[in-house]
């Protein structure tokens, strides 16, 4: 298989090892879906990580299928889809038993740092039962790929221990991915202020369109002045620090309020000074903690409720292949603009046409939807669904798709069309996925494809059409969108969407004509939201 191997600071590899397997009765073997990569992996590369010794496959993020649970392991058997948590636990030891996973006599944080972890096709999970989550049918995997370490950090580090309350005052100082999932997670309960500190402009954007209500550039004294002049001087009730660095610390303890908690959730590889010269009779706490993954199941119902969506945190897709420069590309967020990055193994698509056969019940079927139409430039066009048979003469059209018709969201991951992809696209079933081609009257050229993909509950769908470049210009995307939203509408969709680049005024204007409602795409500007409402929920 393949994985990504820390080979000491600065040295990374992608690597083929053999497939891991079962070492105690413990133990479950998962075949990966999607991981992700995490601050604390750049730290382990730069050589912060001691214990992370040269040869370890990294990752302790991610999610994936059970493809052999070991005797002992009751709760979970092959072929159920899991959620991985970056903590592994026994559920049974004294810290175990006082929800504190984090430190299991047996567990705690090994997964890619003392045994080998997700960052591959496969991974062996210890303490599997305690260690795993099912999940829910019809939830949106790559969504709960954030929910393996970042979100419960947040809420677990910085929200729970900050004891942040209806209608109090809460500084995040750190706007990256914790400190983002923090702000996210704060919104629970409810907080009057919301005040997000970092020094990248662009993470405090996007801070904004995630509810912060006041954002600060800035940091050390000058950062705490502002915050201290937005408060009345009174400062905050809660100060959590994402950052891991003495000033980012000392920051929170010049802008707490009496009474206050500050909630340390930064990994710190020096000291911080502690002015208790200055705050010995504020009343103030002071919490540290490595997360324990134990609000995972209530995080897991608010994902699913939709109260959250930590998807919206995910800037970048690559596949296993890609891996070396998605760490490029985050580990140089600055530049690149990324929070999280989704990998995803060749089984992504295995495993999800799988799990297909199960749904797509009483709705029309995607047959009956093949016929010829007439495009406004006379073009004859046979519409069909795409058939398994169709991939050789799809990867040939998608040669000959403009990057720019590739600019679909959820198009991102078929940039480059691998064969995995091709193959997940050609089964027309797949999951609820349905993909249909437009060829010429011959049936000889494929000129167009559009992918529809809706949740499972019908609430939502996405649409991207492709033209090729050759026969742009024809009424092709036209035809083909008013089709498949017929379609859509029939099978009962509630809702169709599309994210069209702001640039491309035709196609905005096209979907205009047919009813589609355009508005700014909430976390970033060059992009608009089409929408077209069928049935009101
Ligand atoms: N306690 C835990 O269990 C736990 C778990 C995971 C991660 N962490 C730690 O949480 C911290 C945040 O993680 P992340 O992935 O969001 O990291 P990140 O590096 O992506 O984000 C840190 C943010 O802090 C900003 N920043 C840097 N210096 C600053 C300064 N002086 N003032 C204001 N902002 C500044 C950066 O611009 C960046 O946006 C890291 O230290 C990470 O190791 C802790
Ligand atoms: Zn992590
Ligand atoms: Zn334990």
């Amino acid at each position: 298989m393949k994985a990504l191997v820390y080979e000491g600071p600065g040295k990374l590899l992608l690597e083929d090892r053999p497939v891991p397997a079962i070492v105690n009765p413990t133990d479950a073997l998962v075949k990966v879906t999607k991981t992700t990569i995490c601050g604390t992996d750049l730290h382990i590369l730069k050589g912060d990580v001691p214990t992370c010794v040269p040869g370890r496959i990294l990752g302790h993020e991610g999610v994936g299928v059970v493809e052999e649970a070991g005797t002992g392991v009751t709760e979970f058997k092959k072929g159920d889809h899991v959620l991985i948590s970056c903590i592994s636990s026994c559920g049974k030891c004294r810290h175990c038993r006082a929800g504190m996973y984090s430190h299991c006599a047996t567990g705690g944080w090994i997964l890619g740092h003392t045994i080998d972890g997700t960052q591959a096709e496969y991974v062996r999970i210890p303490h599997a039962d305690a260690s795993l989550y099912h999940i829910p049918e019809g939830a949106d995997e790559e969504a709960l790929v954030m929910l393996s370490d970042i979100l419960p950090t947040g809420f677990e580090c910085g929200v729970l221990n900050g004891r942040v309350q209806p209608g109090c005052t809460v500084a995040i100082v750190g706007s990256g991915p914790i400190g983002l999932a923090a702000l996210l997670t704060a919104q629970f309960y409810s907080p009057a202020e919301l005040i997000m500190v970092d020094i990248d402009q662009a993470r405090l954007d996007i801070a904004r369109h995630f509810g912060a209500t006041a954002v600060i550039n800035g940091s050390g004294k000058r950062a705490a002045e502002q915050i201290l002049a937005l408060t009345g001087g009174r400062g905050v009730d809660t100060a959590i620090e994402a950052v891991g660095t003495a000033e980012t610390f000392e920051l929170c303890e010049d802008i707490i309020a009496p009474g206050g908690v500050i909630a340390n959730v930064g990994v710190h590889g020096g000291k911080s000074d502690l002015h208790l010269e200055k705050l010995w009779s504020h009343n103030i706490a002071i919490t540290t903690r490595l997360v324990d993954t134990v609000s995972m199941p209530m995080l897991l119902k608010t994902v699913q409720s939709g109260k959250i969506d930590p998807k919206k945190l995910i800037t970048h897709h690559f596949a296993l292949d890609e891996i070396l420069g998605a760490y490029e590309t985050f580990g140089h967020a600055a530049k690149t603009g990324a929070l999280k990055v989704i990998i995803e193994t060749p089984a992504a698509i295995g495993a999800e046409v799988k799990s297909e056969k199960q749904v797509g019940t009483g709705t029309p079927a995607v047959d009956d939807w093949t016929c010829d139409l007439v495009t406004r430039s006379g073009l004859v066009l046979h519409v069909r669904p795409v058939r398994t048979a169709d991939e050789a003469a799809l990867a040939e059209f998608f040669a000959h798709v403009t990057p720019q018709d590739l600019r679909f969201r959820f198009l991102g991951g078929v940039r480059q069309v691998s064969h995995e992809r091709l193959v997940a696209m050609t089964d027309v079933d797949h999951r609820l996925t349905e993909n249909f081609l437009a060829c010429t009257d011959s049936g000889e050229t494929i000129v167009a494809t559009a992918m529809l993909a809706c949740d499972e509950g019908f609430d939502r769908g996405e649409l991207a059409i492709s033209v090729r470049a050759d026969f742009k210009h024809k009424g092709v995307a036209w035809e083909l969108l008013r089709h498949v939203a017929r379609y859509a509408e029939a099978k009962g969709l509630k809702a169709l969407e599309s994210v069209e680049s702001r640039e491309n005024h035709e196609a905005i204007e096209l979907e205009r004509e047919q009813g589609f409602v355009a508005e700014f795409y909430p976390d970033d500007p060059t992009l608009v939201l089409i929408r077209k409402v069928f049935h009101k929920s």
